[in-house]
């Protein structure tokens, strides 16, 4: 199969379109026929090696966190899934290489792909509203009445997050470029902060939770916009005590990581408030309730761009820029 390799860490590094042979998916795991990939700034990162102790992939690998495509075969004991079902997927850290004609995907991390929807539309969704939906429901409790400020609201995040919010009852702010203020507007944003022009900590106040995914000053302002008793979670850390347990590290990078957090957690405990750092993860069943949150039309995907497969290293070149309004995703123009 092709697929593209990257051959050494380095920022900026290109990789190489190679013939690789086919995965065999082992027990549990699905072979999905690759329809549609989506890119994510986590690519670039892990490309440019600043994820090596985190995410430690040996050169040459397959990067891609994100796929929508059509089971072709799968192993042993798999019950949810059969031969022509249309999914989607993050696959797991360690399991990733979507960029690619075929990938083996452990089944949990599976869900049907909505059907309302595009290949290409859905490869735009796992890894981000899997995220959004991790932050705002599975440990912000948003409910309705709440109010909640989301960061970037114009980014891939940013666009799954405001919906989510909205779709469980909260009044949502969001800070955007003047370029991304009607997308947002559009997506159901309540109050959009021009985030180049405006402070929104002085424009916002009482909020009951923050999706925090910029850089430390900004996380920071973001504490001061909080009610007693209110969460910031951070996507872009630093990384909290929690995730270093989670994580399993020694004692030794535990202490690292209490220390690089130390600043905004006791600002945050001096505040009534609390800080927590959140790194997604893989999750069938939670990608099953955005299938059905698609499919019932409460939020819907935003594509920025679409690039042909050929074209991977150009789609990843644009993410890097950072100003994608919504996702960008490679298309392997399957056809059916
Ligand atoms: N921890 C996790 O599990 C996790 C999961 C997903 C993402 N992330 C991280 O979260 C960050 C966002 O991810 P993403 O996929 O949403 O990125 P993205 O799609 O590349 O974000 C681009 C968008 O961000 C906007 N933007 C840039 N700087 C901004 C600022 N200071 N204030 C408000 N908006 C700003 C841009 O608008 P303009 O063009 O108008 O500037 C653009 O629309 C990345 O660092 C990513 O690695 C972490």
């Amino acid at each position: 199969m092709k697929a593209f390799v990257l051959e050494r860490y380095g920022k900026g590094e290109a990789m190489r379109l190679a013939d690789l042979p086919e995965p065999i998916p082992g027990p549990g795991e699905v072979l999905i026929e690759v329809h549609a990939a989506g890119v994510n700034p986590l690519d670039s990162k892990i490309r440019d090696g600043a994820f090596k102790m985190l995410l430690p992939y040996k050169p040459p690998f397959v990067l891609g966190h994100d796929v929508a495509g059509r089971v072709v075969r799968i192993g042993q004991g798999v019950h949810r899934f059969a031969v022509g079902d249309e999914v989607y997927a993050r696959p797991r850290d360690g399991h990733i290489g979507s960029l690619a004609e075929f990938i083996a995907v452990p089944e949990t991390d599976v869900a049907r792909k909505p059907r309302n929807i595009t290949m290409e539309e859905a490869a735009s969704l796992p890894l981000t509203a899997l995220t959004a939906w991790q932050v705002l429901v599975e440990r912000g409790h948003v409910a309705p009445g709440h109010k909640v400020l989301i960061h970037a609201g114009s980014g891939g995040v940013g666009v799954m997050a405001i919906q989510i919010a909205k779709h469980c009852g909260a009044t949502v702010a969001t800070t955007a470029g003047s370029a991304g203020a009607d997308l947002v507007r559009s997506l159901g944003a309540d109050t959009v902060i021009d985030y180049r022009s405006q402070n929104f900590a002085s424009i916002l106040s009482d909020q009951h939770l923050v999706l925090a995914s910029q850089d430390a000053e900004t996380l920071s302002r973001s504490v001061d916009v909080l009610r007693p008793g209110g969460l910031a979670i951070s996507l872009s850390g630093p990384p909290d005590p929690d995730f270093a347990r989670a994580l399993g590290l020694n004692w030794l990078m535990r202490g690292v990581i209490n220390l690089l957090s130390l600043r905004i957690r006791r600002k945050a405990k001096a505040r009534g408030v609390d800080y927590q750092f959140l790194f997604m993860r893989a999750d069938g069943e939670q990608l099953g309730e955005i299938t059905k949150l698609v499919e019932t039309g409460a939020i819907r995907p935003v594509l920025d761009r679409v690039f042909p497969f050929a074209e991977v290293n150009e789609a990843l070149a644009y993410v890097d820029r950072g100003r994608a309004k919504g996702k960008v995703v490679v298309t392997l123009a399957r056809k059916g």
